[in-house]
């Protein structure tokens, strides 16, 4: 695809097509080769494209969830409620086995989950109809929530800034504007001109082939570096904020994101450098003490010792650890940027404020 005749992406990363039945995605793992559509019909190709990754950012993940979910109950055959919902709970749980990390993943499907609870003396059909609905909201409200997110971080801006930011939470990662990207977006709509770094983010390179792609195609000044050349950009005195996305924030504020984004942080730490995380309330987990209970993602070997590469770069048989995602102090996180604010240290006072809000308290 020539990014040269395109200045922004225009496509869905996911949606639903109603009269296909299906959940449609743009698939990931193609970019930024190849744009192209697939369309999930079934619980296992629902699964699977979470998996490997084809739909993929926290965000996004609960988008396709929540489509995916309405789908597969639309396609169950019956009238009976009990019969309706014990089947409704067989699929949630498979689809909330794609991934661990994300809690975007449950607390979309647990959002599904409570439309069945609270419409008890609907039919079946009804309850199908509210589902369709709810997870249209989910999508909708995405957008609201990264704009809001981006207003927030541009606040902490000033025009011709250098960010830096690892993986893609982008929009790629969500429905439009992204977690991290959205600051950027915004300033770049209003000619802040900002010059991006993007780490490339090994193993499965979301910053090479997808913020760089993403942000590339808006017309952003970005610069591709590798994960390990943060510390010279930053010496340098070329980043004057790092901005990042999560996958769940612990009520303390320690923060799960991509592998590599805790050493990200420290090195900001060094040189003085604000490190903000970007946070849809979705994204934070008061559930979860600290960081410590955050489940992370174990991936296969061969994503560090052969994929992308023409041929294995690893001797077989290697030992190889391959976490999908760290989980970042929050000592070393400057604020939270979340669609009702931005939270500070101590975290546990702030977000429990944020929620405050939220609820309207
Ligand atoms: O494994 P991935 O590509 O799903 O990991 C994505 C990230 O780590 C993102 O930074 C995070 O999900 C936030 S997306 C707005």
């Amino acid at each position: 695809m020539d990014l040269s005749v395109k200045n922004r992406i225009e496509y869905e990363t996911v949606s639903l097509n109603e009269a296909e039945g299906a959940v449609e995605i743009l698939d990931q793992t193609l970019l930024p080769g190849k744009v192209r559509m697939v369309r999930l019909r079934t619980a296992r190709e629902i699964w699977e494209a979470i998996y490997q990754l084809r739909v993929r950012g926290a965000p996004a993940i609960g988008v396709a969830a929540a489509f995916g979910i309405y789908i597969l109950a639309r396609g169950i055959d019956t009238e009976d409620c009990r019969i309706f919902y014990e089947e409704f709970r067989k699929q949630k749980d498979y689809l909330n086995s794609a991934r661990p990390t994300a809690v975007n993943l449950s607390w979309a499907l647990d959002r599904m989950d409570a439309v069945y609870k609270k419409n008890t003396g609907c039919s079946v059909s009804e309850i199908k109809e509210k589902l369709r609905q709810e997870a249209v909201s989910i999508k909708e409200e995405d957008i609201r929530v990264c704009r809001k997110i981006g207003e927030y971080g541009l606040g902490l801006l000033k025009p011709g800034d250098g960010i830096l930011t690892h993986c893609n939470a982008g929009y790629l990662a969500a429905c439009r504007y992204g977690t991290a990207t959205a600051p950027i977006y915004l300033g770049q709509e209003r000619g802040y001109g900002f010059r991006v770094f993007a780490d490339e983010t090994r193993p499965l390179l979301q910053g090479a082939r997808l913020t760089a792609y993403e942000l590339s195609a808006a017309g952003v000044d970005v610069t591709l570096i590798c994960d390990n050349m943060s510390a010279t950009v930053m010496k340098k005195g070329w980043v004057n904020a790092v901005f990042v996305g999560c996958d769940r924030v612990a009520a303390n504020g320690d923060t799960a994101n991509k592998i590599g984004t805790s050493v990200v942080a420290a090195v900001a730490a060094r040189y003085g450098i604000p490190f903000y995380v970007c946070a849809p309330t979705a994204t934070i987990d008061m559930s979860m003490p600290s960081g410590e209970s955050i489940p992370v993602e174990q991936r296969p070997a061969e994503e560090v010792t052969e994929m992308w590469y023409k041929e294995r770069m690893a001797p077989e048989g290697i030992k190889v650890f391959n976490p999908a995602f760290d989980v970042t102090d929050n000592e070393l996180v400057t604020g939270i940027i979340t669609e009702y604010g931005i939270a500070e240290p101590p975290f546990r006072e702030s977000l429990e404020e944020i929620f405050r809000i939220k609820k309207g308290l």
